[in-house]
């Protein structure tokens, strides 16, 4: 659980009673009695009130505040202030500004607006994190440290640049091992000073190229991603150790923005958080795939371990075009299913909705009506009243068969340069064949390059563009040892420092394919070939390559163009495993079909087959086996059960051989 000291699921959300009135807030604090709220999140953007000067320090405020909502049985995550600095600060210190990546240095406003790599950013981010640390240390309501908020954005000043270079020295040693690694022979790009090498910008080597910045030194890009990564997380880490010297008890955690982030390897940031929490905003009508990947992902960052759910909307959001409220029942569908994926909070942005400012149409808890007559509040309360007996549910973890191989590395390498087709993309590849995992009920988590392989039956690794020799001989070492693996075109493409490995594609991984891309053809989406497998065809497009198998067998045919007949889809023994190798990008259906082959020939075996748009995710503790079950359809599905007497946690119905579910709805069924 993320802290004994609160042994049941969190309820509540952000909450800024520093907008409000000392009578509101009183009345507020009612209202999230009344809605079951046992945890506020305090201290988000409330720099300038903790710390009106440079000097000054004034805490009184968030005390009464703590006082007040820990006398009511109300628990507290308290965050600190430093993604939103000061206005005096900035002005006295312009230099914590950050630079865009058109080279323009922000002036004012807004917030997520510091360069990571400024000394005085660092210094008071640190310095207000310890002294809220040194302060509340000893607060009984105090559950949770929130740093910062969503940290987003890379920066590109001259401090930037001066670290940066910096850094490359440290990885390179030499500027001619520098040179070498980066390819800059090519277009004359050879450095012969430290100071000459730029950041990325649209002044230096950055262009836009359809909907995206890509750039003409990928290798320098690629470096940057990392040196950004790892700059910010810096940032992160100052603020953790200032708290750590005064509650070294208390969990420490950031609120992660959207799961699947391009800007910043996750899998880096985990290794120093106590506890993984993200920011949840399904979009309207997304498939529920994409929503049940982004968990999985935040859960797989520290291998299966509980995390936050620091933010959902109760009802809309406020940043997007078009802001479709969360329909009846909807709010309650999202969090069961948050809750089945790992987390072990449900928090929502926010627990009233401010009066003004930039996001005053965003949803609340308590909304502009400031009545808990409404319909939001109505369905908050009653959710707040059904988790009240699901504490059961703490420390319940996740078991699946199968994994998907995500990787910042190949996504950052691939979409950041020139490549034969600008429309073929690593998120929505990764997706397609993780709907495919999903929907198997075998269950799906997401795994890094680092992290151990030998508990699934099956990984998919869909356009593992980067492949150096350890991963090559990691991915061999599964395989022959019984794995069963899925590779994609355009995967061992290039080695860690992007360089192509020579001798045909995928590189270092060609024995475990069983046979090398020759070439890759590329057309636009529309047009389209297809594959013969299975005794069908499939449609296929984007990208298609020209394979020369070896000692794979041909599963699959393409059926047009100059390679027609020619393999598309591979299949190899490996050591004890199987390879699957699939040559182009290809209709989900395909992928689900071939899927569903694997299940078969290899023996795999769900516990619950998942009728359509029917999700299962399987959990255990001690002896304990719990089945969540989500219809994602508008209409009723049965579910066929394994043996024996199923109770439904939330309702208490008995299900025996089947289970019967209405359209969106949710069963946690557990095993008598
Ligand atoms: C993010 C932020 C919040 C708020 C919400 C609105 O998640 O962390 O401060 O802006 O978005 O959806
Ligand atoms: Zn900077």
């Amino acid at each position: 659980m993320i802290n004994p000291k609160l042994p049941v699921i969190w309820y509540g959300g952000d909450y800024y009673p520093e907008q409000w009135d000392e009578k509101t807030f009183e009345r507020d604090i009612e209202m999230f009695k009344e809605a079951g709220i046992n945890v506020v999140t305090l201290g988000v953007f409330s720099w300038t009130l903790v710390q009106p000067d440079e000097n000054t320090y004034d805490f009184s405020f968030f005390e009464k505040v703590m006082d007040r909502l820990y006398q009511e049985g109300i628990y507290v995550c308290l965050a600190t202030p430093t993604s939103a600095p000061p206005h005096w600060m900035t002005q006295k210190y312009p230099e914590i500004l950050l630079t865009d990546v058109n080279g323009v240095k922000r002036e004012k406003g807004g917030r997520q607006n510091f360069c990571p790599n400024s000394e005085k950013y660092r210094y008071f981010a640190r310095n207000i994190a310890e002294k809220l640390a040194e302060h509340f240390k000893d607060h009984p309501a105090l559950v949770l440290w929130h740093v910062n908020n969503e940290y987003l954005n890379y920066c590109y000043c001259d401090t930037c640049k001066a670290k940066f270079q910096n850094w490359l020295k440290e990885k390179y040693g030499t500027l001619d091992e520098l040179n070498r690694r980066w390819y800059t022979r090519f277009w004359s790009q050879t450095f012969t000073s430290w100071e000459e090498i730029p950041v990325p910008t649209t002044k230096s080597v950055l262009f836009w190229r359809k909907d995206r910045y890509q750039s003409v030194l990928p290798e320098l890009y690629l470096d940057y991603r990392r040196f950004m990564t790892q700059s910010m997380l810096e940032c992160f880490l100052e603020e953790y150790q200032a708290i750590k010297k005064h509650t070294p008890d208390i969990p420490v955690t950031t609120n992660l923005i959207a799961a699947t982030f391009k800007e910043w390897n996750y899998f880096e940031w985990a290794k120093h958080m106590d506890v993984v929490a993200w920011d949840n905003y399904p979009g309207y009508r997304e498939d529920f795939s994409v929503i049940s990947l982004r968990h999985s992902l935040i859960r797989g960052l520290k291998e299966g371990q509980p995390f936050v759910l620091m933010e959902q909307s109760p009802s809309q959001a406020c940043w997007r075009w078009y802001n479709p409220q969360k329909r009846p029942g909807e709010m309650r569908f999202w969090s069961y299913h948050a809750l089945a994926h790992g987390a072990e909070t449900l928090m929502f942005f926010q627990l009233r909705q401010s009066k003004g400012g930039v996001e005053k149409f965003h949803g609340a808890v308590i909304t502009h009506v400031d009545s808990t007559e409404t319909r939001v509040f109505r369905e908050v309360k009653k959710l707040g009243e059904e988790i009240k007996s699901l504490s059961n549910l703490l420390d319940t973890r996740v078991v699946s068969q199968t994994a998907l191989l995500f990787d910042w590395e190949s996504w950052w390498a691939m979409e950041d340069t020139l490549t034969p087709n600008v429309d073929f993309r690593y998120l929505s590849e990764v997706q397609k064949y993780f709907k495919a995992l999903m929907k198997t009920g075998l269950g799906a988590d997401v795994v890094g390059r680092d992290q151990a392989f030998e508990r699934y039956r099956l990984i998919v690794a869909p356009a593992l563009y980067m492949v150096d020799k350890k991963l090559a001989q990691k991915l061999k070492d599964y395989v022959s040892s019984g794995g069963i693996l899925v590779l994609t075109t355009m995967s061992g493409i290039v080695d860690e420092n992007d360089q192509i490995v020579l001798g045909g594609y995928p590189g270092y991984l060609h024995d475990l394919v069983g046979g090398y891309v020759e070439e890759i053809d590329a057309l636009p989406p529309e047009e389209k070939n297809e594959i013969l497998m299975f005794g069908r065809s499939y449609e296929c497009n984007l990208v298609f390559d020209y394979i020369k198998a070896t000692t794979a067998e041909v599963l699959g045919r393409f059926r047009k163009d100059y390679y027609a007949s020619e393999p598309a889809v591979l299949r190899n023994k490996y050591g004890k495993g199987w390879v699957y190798y699939v040559g182009s990008s290809v209709s989900f259906d395909l992928v689900w079909d071939l899927v569903k082959f694997i299940e078969k020939e290899h023996g795999l075996k769900a516990d619950i087959t998942p009728a359509d748009d029917v999700e299962v995710v399987k959990k255990i503790k001690d002896e304990k086996t719990f089945y969540f079950l989500f219809n994602h359809s508008s209409e009723r599905r049965i579910v066929d059960l394994p043996e024996g007497r199923f109770k439904d946690m939330i309702t208490g119905t008995i299900y025996e051989e089947k289970a019967d579910l209405g359209p969106r709805d949710v069963l946690i069924l557990l095993k008598e």
